[in-house]
Order: C-alpha cells, then sequence, then structure tokens
C-alpha cells in the first residue's frame, strides 16, 4: 500500500497526531500526492467496497469465490489438524465461510481487520453458523507486528489466509516485508493461502476499476468524506475526480482522485495547494503471474505448496510453506 513507505525525505512523525493526520500530512506534502490505500476503509469505505464485489465489471471476487467453491477439499487440506487460521483483511466472511466449512478440524478462526465495526458484525454470523468453533476477532493494522490471541498461539500450527488480492495493495517490496511479518506472527512450520488477482486484458481490468454504476468512483472519493469529518477538511467532493488506468509497465491499477481546477485545500490543520489536474494516488492493485507471486515470496521463505486458478485463468490462490532457513528472521516459536 502507498501506505507503509515512509519517505526519505519526509521530517520525523509527529506523536501528537493520529496516524491517519500524520499520513495525511506527509502524503500530501509529496509530490506526487499520495495517501495509504488502507484509509480506504473506514465504516462507510467497508461498505462501498463490498458493493464493489458485485458490480458486473468487478471480476475478482467471483472468480476466487469460484475457486474456492471448486477447490476448497484441495485447500482444506492443506490446514493441518487443530489448527488456527488467521485471516489479513478479512472484510466480509463469505470467502472464510467456504473455507471453514471444507475445514470442520479447525481449532480457531482469527479474521484480522483494521475496519472494527465490521470486523465484530462479521465475527458474531460466523460464530452462529460454526457454533464449535472459536472465532477471535482481532483489530489490527497488519502491516505491523500484532499478538494472536491465547488459543491461537496454543495450536499446533497457524495457517494465514490472505484472500482478495489485498497483498496486490502493497508495492512488491512491502508485499515481500508483510510475508516477513506473517512468517513471524504465524511462527514455526506456518502456511499461508493468498488470493492474487492475474495478469489480463487490459479493457476487462481497467472495466473493473471504472464500473458503469460509480461504485468504484464513491469508493475512492469517500477517502475525502473521510479526511473532512475525521481531520476537519474542506474537500470539496465536486472539484475532484475519479481516475483508475493499467499501467502496463508496472503491472498494476493505479487509482487517484484528480483536482478539476487549481485550488487550496486545508486539512489536519495544513493548507495544500493543487495545479488542475494535479492528483492524489490513493491506490495501487498490483497484478501478478503465479510465477511472479512465487519469486516474491520464495524470495522472503516462503516455498509453494499449491496454486489453483479459475476457468479463465483470471484469478489465483497460491498457498505456501515457510522454510526457516539460517540468516533468515527466524519465525517467534
Ligand atoms: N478479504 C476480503 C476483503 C478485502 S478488502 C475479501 O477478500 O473480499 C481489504 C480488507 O483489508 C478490508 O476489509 C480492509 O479493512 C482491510 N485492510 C486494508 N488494509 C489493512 C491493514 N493495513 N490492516 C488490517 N486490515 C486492512
Ligand atoms: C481490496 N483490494 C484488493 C481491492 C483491489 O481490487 O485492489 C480494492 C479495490 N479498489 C478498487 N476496487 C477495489
Amino acid at each position: 500500500m502507498v501506505a507503509l513507505a515512509r519517505s526519505r525525505r519526509s521530517l520525523p512523525k509527529r506523536d501528537d497526531l493520529s496516524p491517519f493526520a500524520a499520513d495525511v500530512l506527509e502524503g500530501l506534502g509529496e509530490t506526487p500526492k499520495h495517501i495509504p490505500a488502507k484509509y480506504f476503509y473506514d465504516e462507510r469505505g467497508s461498505e462501498l467496497f463490498e458493493r464493489i464485489t458485485e458490480q458486473p465489471e468487478y471480476y475478482p471476487t467471483r472468480c476466487e469465490m469460484q475457486v474456492l467453491r471448486d477447490k476448497a477439499t484441495d485447500i482444506a487440506a492443506l490446514i493441518p489438524q487443530d489448527a488456527a487460521v488467521v485471516e489479513f483483511g478479512s472484510g466480509s466472511n463469505k470467502k472464510a465461510r467456504l473455507l471453514l466449512a471444507a475445514a470442520p478440524h479447525l481449532a480457531a478462526y482469527v479474521p484480522v481487520d483494521i475496519s472494527g465495526e465490521m470486523l465484530e458484525r462479521e465475527a458474531a454470523e460466523l460464530r452462529a453458523d460454526f457454533p464449535k468453533l472459536d472465532v477471535l476477532p482481532v483489530v489490527a493494522d497488519f502491516c505491523y507486528p500484532f499478538d494472536l490471541p491465547q488459543a491461537a498461539r496454543a495450536a499446533p500450527v497457524r495457517v494465514g489466509f490472505f484472500p482478495g488480492s489485498t497483498i496486490g495493495n502493497f508495492e512488491p517490496h512491502e508485499a515481500a516485508a508483510f510475508l516477513r511479518n506473517a512468517a513471524k506472527i504465524l511462527g514455526a512450520n506456518g502456511k499461508i493461502i493468498i488470493g492474487a488477482d492475474l495478469v489480463k486484458p487490459v479493457e476487462v481490468l481497467n472495466a473493473a476499476y471504472n464500473d458503469a454504476a460509480g461504485v468504484t468512483a464513491d469508493f475512492n472519493l469517500n477517502l475525502l468524506v473521510r479526511m473532512n469529518r475525521e481531520l476537519g477538511g474542506n474537500f470539496r467532493l465536486d472539484c475532484f475526480e475519479h481516475h483508475a488506468f493499467f499501467n502496463r509497465e508496472r503491472s498494476r491499477i493505479e487509482m487517484h482522485l484528480a483536482s478539476l481546477k487549481r485550488q487550496k485545500v486545508k486539512v489536519a490543520g495544513e493548507t495544500f495547494d493543487f495545479r488542475a489536474g494535479e492528483t492524489i494516488h490513493t491506490e495501487n492493485s498490483y497484478k501478478y503471474s503465479l510465477d511472479s507471486l512465487r519469486a516474491l515470496a520464495r524470495g522472503v521463505g516462503w516455498l509453494p505448496a499449491g496454486a489453483w486458478t479459475d476457468g479463465q485463468d483470471y484469478f489465483s490462490i497460491q498457498a505456501f510453506t515457510y522454510v526457516e532457513e539460517p540468516g533468515r528472521l527466524r519465525p517467534a516459536e
């Protein structure tokens, strides 16, 4: 996520600011302007993301659900008896329930999300539908180390689940850092199951991030609403426009908020100048190949343990096992 990269040019973070305010001040102070994608997910942002997944153009969710439905038994076979599954960026429980139904031998399920409201609601539904399973939600930013609940720490093995191609919202070096952190959190003999969107014709990619109903545009613009509400901003929504396009060289969809005119905007106590057409870069969504994700994972100690795609090869699910090597960061026992 544009998120974690702390610019070398930037000043140290001020302790008196919330992480959101500090990241916004830092990102808007740089050229090009950017804001970490994780701030999309306030309550309204999480709702809008769910609506995106229902749009006819947004294929990733449908394709990944198809792989999970078709291959649930094979995927669940990778999960050892009494393991705990830790889902990173769980959002809606609809993918988890496919995996959980195929893995009745699980001891605990730990959904982790930055968006607390949705996390509790979705966990309550799962508890009702899987009464024998320990469902233990954790509100955390998964880019940083966080503690797992005791029941998950006590399980013989922990298996990460990272669906939705959220890994694509990281810069590749951040994805590698995430996988290193995941290895530490999951500990000895950890495994991880990752959903990643695949490279495909540019028209399909561009349409998925420019749906006709304008839901993705609303999701992007909601970041301005959030800054106005939480950081005392005065962004005018009619003075910014949603831009999303596939950058073939970098193999990523870029999302931006483009200023429709020259303007000054105040937020978090500072004023920022925008040129007409200048953008705030709000998200990257990298598209991988099976091999490029495998290479990235292998570089930080995760070895391939399985790979599945949908019928069109639009979306992939890959599994990896962590192999400790001398000199690598050792996961916590
Ligand atoms: N896994 C779901 C949701 C994907 S949307 C699916 O496949 O449909 C991305 C999810 O990750 C959102 O629920 C968002 O709140 C969460 N998220 C994004 N950045 C995060 C971060 N840094 N730490 C924790 N959760 C994060
Ligand atoms: C959560 N993430 C994988 C989505 C994606 O496709 O990159 C977020 C999203 N942004 C716009 N549409 C959906």
